[in-house]
């Protein structure tokens, strides 16, 4: 193995033990930090997924209150219930957990949310902020793997990035990030033609496409550092990411792993996000 593992899990720890500071110094002006959690239906992935948002802020001191709401709720009321919530000054962030029941228009209802209380960063003014480079919030996971190239010191002026995946709360995001850092940056996507051409002039890969073995050994320049941003299962049903793991760290300087890389640093980002928030507000 030649690559370095940047290791999600203790940088995330690192990073709520920074917001659990942050908490009490704001608490001790009064302010209780407050980010609600909606979900809405029966999802089990979801349920998992708020249930880690939940547990995660109480840890590092954060209140966090999930409200559950049933699968035939209807639009307008989950309307009124974000317009309340954004009316209220107790309340700093809110998340509403996506995907939403069929019958419900998502990007209107992440449109309703206050972009001051938008810590998934999904508003289109929060889009805008980070496009314009205004003040606003980053989506968590691009924001997530920005601070792991943060955390080995990686220059990125000048670097040549190659990111895989043009989603909105990844794949853009994330090239607007390292844009902003003076990197040149490249967007692909699972059907660009030779992707491999592509992948072996980059310094830095993020592969955020969904799917297996998008990243092999053959396509990384040795050296580079490769971020794993995939949630995949492979034959055997063990989660793995978009990049041969196995193969590729024998060729990159640094790999994130699946599990335990980018995972745990979006859901650490949603924290700082929430504290973020709460700053703000209290002025
Ligand atoms: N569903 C899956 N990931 C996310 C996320 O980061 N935020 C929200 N709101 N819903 C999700």
């Amino acid at each position: 193995m030649t690559a370095q593992l940047i290791d999600g899990n203790a940088l995330a720890q690192q990073v709520r033990g920074e917001v659990a500071h942050r908490v009490q110094a704001l608490k001790a002006r009064g302010v209780e930090p407050h980010l609600v959690v909606i979900l809405v239906g029966e999802d089990p992935a979801s349920q998992v997924y708020v249930k880690h948002k939940v547990n995660d802020s109480s840890q590092t001191g954060l209140k966090a209150t999930l409200e559950r709401y049933p699968a035939d709720m209807a639009e307008a009321d989950l309307l009124a219930r974000i317009r309340a919530l954004n009316a209220d000054a107790g309340v700093h962030g809110i998340l509403v957990q996506l995907p939403l029941p069929k019958h419900m228009d998502a990007d209107k209802v992440i449109e309703t949310i206050a972009p001051a209380k938008d810590v998934d960063g999904f508003h289109v003014q929060s889009a805008g902020a980070l496009m314009t480079g205004l003040p606003g919030f980053w989506p968590c996971t691009p924001h997530g793997c920005m601070k792991m190239l943060e955390s080995i010191g990686y220059p990125l002026r000048g670097k040549h990035a190659v990111v895989i995946g043009r989603s909105n709360i990844v794949g853009k995001p994330m090239a607007l990030m390292l844009l902003a850092q003076d990197a040149t940056v490249t967007i692909c996507h699972s059907r660009t033609a030779d992707l491999k051409a592509q992948t072996l002039q980059a310094d830095v890969v993020v592969a955020a496409v969904g799917k297996r073995n998008v990243v092999t050994a053959d396509m990384v320049k040795p050296g580079a550092v490769v971020i794993d941003v995939g949630m995949n299962r492979d034959d055997a049903g063990k989660l793995c990411g978009d990049v041969d793991f196995a193969g590729v760290k024998e060729v990159a300087g640094w790999i994130t792993p699946v599990p335990g890389g980018v995972g745990p640093m979006t859901r650490a980002m949603l924290l700082v996000n929430t504290i973020e928030a709460a700053e703000r507000a209290a002025g």
